[in-house]
């Protein structure tokens, strides 16, 4: 289980562009903190669970007789070049509370928010690189209980013996700690606490989950100046400046911050958000 993560700049703007396009106008704006229908569409940093197509999926005269599935591993902790750089968040947050002090501030942020963002705190830690976090154990069960719910005949396996599943199932993950984890966490999701003996050892070689080790075009054409070029215009776009202008002065800024800081702010205030649900 595991997907190639995209290079960092491409990454971001995934992360950024759904938030922007339905970025209310400043004066929609209420109170994150009580907003019961928050924006969730951030392309692969969305959990599924929030997301997923509620609708039975039932193609008449036809029953499942083979299931596939390519999963990526869950939610994980960021890189620690990121854990690093995201402790900025501490100076941001105390930037914020300053500007907030001031009297001849315009108010943009209602109490609520700010004082969830006084309560935040920082507590990443290094060791805690690309490994799974409790979200992403939970992206991976409730998939397989889904897919349980939407392939029945999934559900006749409760009643398997161990040798059964064996030669029913096949479960495969890469090496890594989280793909591993996520494997464990599917396996839970279809058959509850047991059979994660099933799961034999993660390859990192594996051409099946892995496909573009092998595939130099892809490699080249994911990254070089002319495909992220549209991305680079984009950033430096009309669109984005406003972004840019709005966030700031919500924040309390007399002075546009840069796209860097409201990327990561824009974490920031998702952390805090979500603290509340
Ligand atoms: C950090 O704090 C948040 C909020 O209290 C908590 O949900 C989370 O589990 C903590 N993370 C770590 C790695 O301790
Ligand atoms: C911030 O950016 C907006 C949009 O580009 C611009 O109109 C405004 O003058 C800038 N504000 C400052 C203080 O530079």
């Amino acid at each position: 289980m595991f997907r190639p993560s995209l290079p960092l700049t491409l990454a971001a703007l995934l992360v950024i562009l759904p938030a922007v396009l339905s970025q209310p106008a400043p004066d929609d704006y209420n109170c994150y903190a009580e907003d019961e229908y928050p924006y969730l569409f951030f392309s692969s940093k969305t959990a599924y669970q929030y997301i997923y197509d509620k609708k039975p999926q039932v193609i008449p005269h036809c029953k499942p007789v083979q299931i596939w599935t390519v999963a990526r591993h869950g939610t994980r902790y960021p890189s620690k070049k990121e854990i690093i750089r995201m402790k900025d968040l501490v100076n941001l947050q105390s930037e914020v509370m300053k500007n907030y002090e001031r009297r001849d501030i315009e108010r943009k942020l209602c109490e609520k928010d700010l004082t969830n963002l006084r309560k935040w705190v920082y507590n990443l830690t290094l060791d805690l690189d690309y490994q799974l976090a409790p979200q992403g154990h939970d992206d991976l069960f409730y998939l397989a209980k889904r897919m349980r719910t939407k392939f029945p005949i999934l559900n006749d396996a409760a009643g398997f013996s161990p040798e059964q599943i064996q030669s029913h199932f096949l479960i495969r993950h890469t090496q890594t700690p989280r793909t591993k984890e996520s494997a464990e966490a599917f396996v839970e999701g279809l058959f509850g606490g047991r059979a994660s003996s099933i799961i034999p050892p993660g390859q990192d070689n594996e051409m099946l989950i892995k496909p573009y080790i092998n595939c130099t075009p892809w490699e080249q054409a994911v990254d070089d100046e002319i495909h992220t070029r549209e991305a680079t215009l984009f950033e430096e776009g009309p669109l984005m400046k406003g972004l840019i202008a709005s966030v700031s002065r919500r924040l309390g800024f007399t002075y546009n911050l840069t796209l860097g800081e409201i990327f990561t702010r824009s974490i920031f205030f998702e952390q805090t958000r979500t603290k509340l649900h």
